[in-house]
């Protein structure tokens, strides 16, 4: 059975293992196999940190019991930046082009929408080309590019800044 859920504290150990197993496969998730693995405890107390605080959405999508994907939001907590939300998505490989990310973001988008988000903001490498691709076909479009930010084995690239804004005009009630 396949689903899309509210991710809780509960949830954690196996969100973890899927961060491992995303960042094992490739370098294009900000803490490196590594960074994750070494710093379980502290990557565990963050993970619960984050379930815990309300201003954050985190859905996950579930195949045959397990978590194979997951969305985040995380809205910004000062006031000026109160409408703006930061955003993570990754899938596990074996599950890609399936369209789940394109799943958990539409409703990622709406659970923001509710919460007063007019704008979705993130960052990617700029060899990432599937996510460029994912974010270009759900309307995000390209803010900048920081040139040299990111060191990735030791070479440097571009991180490239998108957002995509849901609706500027409508106020926060
Ligand atoms: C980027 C990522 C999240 C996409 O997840 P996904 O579930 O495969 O994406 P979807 O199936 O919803 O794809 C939606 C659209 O995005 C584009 N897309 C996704 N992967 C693509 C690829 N490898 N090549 C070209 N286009 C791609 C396509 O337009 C696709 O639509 P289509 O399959 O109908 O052609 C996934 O590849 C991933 O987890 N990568 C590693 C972690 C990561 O990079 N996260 C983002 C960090 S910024």
């Amino acid at each position: 059975m396949e689903k899309l859920v509210n991710t809780t504290v509960k949830d954690i150990q196996h969100l973890y293992e899927l961060q491992l197993d995303i960042a094992r496969d490739n370098d294009f998730m900000l803490y490196t196999y590594e960074e994750l693995i070494n710093n379980k405890v502290n990557n565990i107390l963050m993970l619960e940190r984050f379930l815990s605080s309300e201003t954050n959405v985190a859905l996950h999508f579930v195949s045959k019991g397990k978590i194979v994907g997951y969305a985040q939001a995380s809205i910004h907590k000062v006031f000026k930046y109160a409408h703006v939300a930061k955003v993570v998505v990754a899938i596990q490989k074996s599950f890609r082009r399936k369209g789940i990310a394109t799943q958990l973001l539409v409703k990622l988008e709406g659970e923001c929408l509710m919460r007063g988000v007019r704008k979705l903001e993130l960052s990617l490498v700029d060899t990432n080309i599937s996510a460029l691709m994912l974010y270009n076909s759900l309307g995000f479009e390209i803010e900048g590019i920081k040139r040299g930010s990111l060191k990735i084995n030791n070479n440097f690239h571009n991180e490239i800044i998108m957002a995509k804004c849901l609706s500027l005009s409508r106020p926060r009630s």
